[in-house]
């Protein structure tokens, strides 16, 4: 437990800094673009450094591990990872942009991944490319999702909303997914970073998206599933499926947060809002011990007190934070 009682129970583990796509709300690209610095491949943890990292979280409580970025499909036989990881008997689930999705899905699969979440904004074609802003085609990420579900994959599929640019597209995502089996879910646009220019303006508040939904189709709220979903449930009234809503802004629920991340060159953040993050590279690459480790990530989530989305105010949004493709999203 840490200092406000809540347990570690979910990793989130950044491959690598990297991507393919330049998002406005993520990576722009005038800040991404080709003066930027990424990770040098020496810098990032190994997929065996990975692995016995992630070894040490289970037996601290992890219950599940999720695989992110950056874009995680970029970094090269990631499957490799996965199949180090599957052993650990953990709910293993990956989030992806979903752009190489038709030819991972499978190794993925095979090698013990057990869910999926894909990233996808707009169905407009135009709108969906000038949201990834590298001219990528919406109808790649579409076969991406195709290509988890055939292989047997459950998958939910995540939207972003920010105002003025994607608002239309969510009674049309909403209809495309109803009755597919995939969960829809809708995230309010965070000040997570600097470079994406945040303003409070930019958000659509998960109010009015099931409020938006509501009228069109008609929906009912569900019981949470377990403590920390982050999700807010709701159920077509027709049957037709569920969706959810991730209020981080307007209903923030640092209160329930289990959650710790690991960016890709190892450092463990305790808050996607933390400042730091503690070198855990360093202790592996030092010749640590398992028990070692286990003691020092033990002490690091015990004298864990982030709750920075119930804090936030004018004053914080202009604290330094880290970027979301780095921190890993
Ligand atoms: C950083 S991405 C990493 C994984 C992968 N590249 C992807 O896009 O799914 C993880 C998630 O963070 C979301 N995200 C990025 N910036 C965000 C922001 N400012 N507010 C809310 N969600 C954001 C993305 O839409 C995506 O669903
Ligand atoms: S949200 Fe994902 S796909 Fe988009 S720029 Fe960020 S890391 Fe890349």
């Amino acid at each position: 437990m840490d200092t406000l009682g809540r347990p570690l129970r979910d990793l989130r583990i950044s491959v690598t800094d990297r991507c393919n796509f330049r998002c406005v709300y993520c990576m722009p690209k005038d800040v991404y673009g080709l003066e930027h610095h990424f990770l040098e491949r020496r810098e990032l943890l190994s997929f065996e450094e990975i692995a016995w990292l992630a070894g040490i979280f289970v037996g601290l409580g992890v219950r599940k591990l999720r695989i992110t970025g950056g874009e995680p499909l970029v970094r090269r036989d990631l499957e490799r990872l996965i199949a180090l990881l599957a052993p650990l008997g953990s709910d293993l689930t990956l989030t992806t942009n979903g752009s190489l999705l038709r030819a991972k899905a499978r190794p993925l699969v095979d090698a013990g991944l057990t869910r999926v979440t894909v990233s996808l904004d707009a169905l407009d074609d135009a709108v969906f490319r000038e949201l990834n802003d590298v001219d990528f085609p919406v109808g790649r990420v579409l076969d991406g999702i195709d290509a988890a579900a055939e292989a047997g994959l459950p998958v939910k599929v995540n939207c972003v909303v920010k105002r003025g640019v994607n608002e239309a597209e969510i009674v049309p995502l909403a209809r495309r997914f109803r009755g597919t089996g995939h969960t829809l879910r809708f995230i309010e646009y965070m000040d997570v970073g600097h470079t994406n220019g945040w303003r409070l303006d930019d958000v659509v508040p998960a109010a009015e998206i099931v409020a938006t939904l509501h009228g069109v189709f008609g929906l009912e709220p569900l019981d949470p599933e377990y403590r920390g979903e982050v999700a807010r449930r709701y159920r077509y009234t027709d049957g037709g499926g569920e969706i959810g809503v991730i209020s981080s802004v307007t209903q923030p629920f640092c209160g329930d947060c289990t959650r710790a991340r690991l960016s890709a060159e190892g450092r463990l953040f305790t808050c996607l809002f933390a400042l730091k993050g503690h070198d855990l590279r360093a202790l592996i690459r030092g010749g640590a011990s398992d028990a070692e480790l286990h003691a020092a990530i033990e002490d690091i989530w015990n004298h864990r007190k982030d709750r920075y989305s119930e804090l936030r105010s004018a004053a914080t949004t202009d604290l330094p934070k880290v970027e979301m493709s780095y921190i890993g999203g």
